[in-house]
């Protein structure tokens, strides 16, 4: 039996959470041979549903899950984590942008990162879910100056996972046909997803979608409104396909990408691109199986593409600015 792995996750008692815990203790994520001890964390007034949560979990008896700890204490819930999923915040309502939340959450984040740097393993890796995600990872991140700045990400991949659903639909073919579709930018209504660089069975989008105003018109704007599209028709944020997405960004982070592909995940900017330095910002990534990801060089945006993306890193700016003095 290998050593188990110590996976923080906040909000545990959340709808995220719900359905994210037990594929992370059935194996589907870390592994069908890899324990997993979690570690989850609620706010006081979610412990007694977290209560709940805990009790199903042990009623699926998962042979892989080794340990469950529910505590509101940030210390003991990053406690020697390898990996930690921040999902944990207040999620908007209609009629919000995700960056409204940035007065509620951003603050979630300095305590949050401060335990990580106390607490976590060496080789901790945190996403960040919780919204908006971009920013409040890069709260966290500055907030724990000693891990190093490359184990820190916020996830797109739910948008991009909406991307190739649209692109696919439009054009007739199944999802897995669809490659090298990047989010670039923010988790936010202004990101961009770059058909231009995107294939479908190899070739580009324009040969099975030939009506570019679609690609810059609807395409684009369902892709960046569909969350608020959600709350709309449930009355409540995404959950399944979120969860679902965190798990692929885990999954994308700890297994190496094909050659001949990439993903979607936001981390810190290394000045690829021209994005300043340290923002949390979504380009197409590869990874090399270790848990880390690597900025893609050399994609050509075009003008269109380049005016885009420059539109959600300036709104990246603006949150930084917004939250300046939660960044010491
Ligand atoms: P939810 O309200 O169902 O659950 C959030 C949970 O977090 C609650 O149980 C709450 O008690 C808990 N919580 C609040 N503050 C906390 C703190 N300081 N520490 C620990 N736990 C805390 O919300 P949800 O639907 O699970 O969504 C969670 C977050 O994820 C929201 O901010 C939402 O907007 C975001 N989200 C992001 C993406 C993405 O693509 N990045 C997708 C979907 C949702
Ligand atoms: C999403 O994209 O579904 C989440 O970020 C939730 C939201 O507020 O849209």
């Amino acid at each position: 039996m290998k050593k188990p792995l110590v996976v923080s996750v906040t909000g545990a008692a959340g709808q995220i959470g719900y359905s994210l815990l037990p594929r992370i203790a059935s194996g589907q994520v870390f592994g069908p041979d890899q324990p997993v001890s979690l570690r989850l964390i609620e706010i006081e007034p979610g412990m007694k549903a977290l209560a709940g949560v805990v009790m199903e979990l042990n009623d699926c008896a998962f042979p892989l899950l080794e340990s469950i700890e529910a505590t509101s204490d940030l210390d003991a819930g990053f406690d020697g984590a390898n990996w930690a999923l921040l999902v944990g915040s207040v999620p908007r309502k209609a009629g919000m942008e995700r960056k409204d939340l940035l007065g509620i959450n951003g603050k979630i984040f300095i305590g949050q990162g401060q335990a990580i740097e106390r607490n976590a393993s060496d080789d901790i890796r945190v996403l960040v879910v919780g919204n908006p995600c971009n920013t409040n990872c890069l709260i966290a991140m500055n907030n724990a100056r000693s891990i190093p700045a490359d184990r820190w990400f916020a996830m797109t991949r739910l948008d991009e996972n909406r991307a190739k659903s649209a692109l696919a639909e439009k054009a007739g073919v199944h999802n897995r046909d669809i490659t090298k579709l990047a989010i670039w930018g923010n988790h936010s209504s202004t990101l961009y997803p770059d058909f231009e660089n995107a294939l479908i069975n190899g070739d580009p989008v324009s040969k099975f979608i030939p009506e570019r105003a679609w690609l810059e018109g609807d395409f684009i704007k369902n892709v960046q409104q569909r969350g608020a599209a959600i709350i709309a028709a449930r009355g409540l944020s995404s959950a399944k396909s979120a969860a679902h997405a965190a798990i692929e960004t885990v999954q994308a982070l700890r297994e190496a990408t094909p050659a001949d592909d990439w993903h979607s995940v936001a981390l810190a900017s290394d000045g690829s691109y021209g994005v300043e330095k340290g923002l949390i910002c979504s380009f197409p990534t590869r990874s090399k199986g270790d848990g880390s990801a690597s900025i893609v060089q050399g994609v050509d945006l075009g003008e269109f593409g380049q005016a885009k993306f420059q539109l959600s890193v300036n709104e990246l700016l603006e949150e930084k600015a917004m939250v300046s003095e939660l960044l010491p």
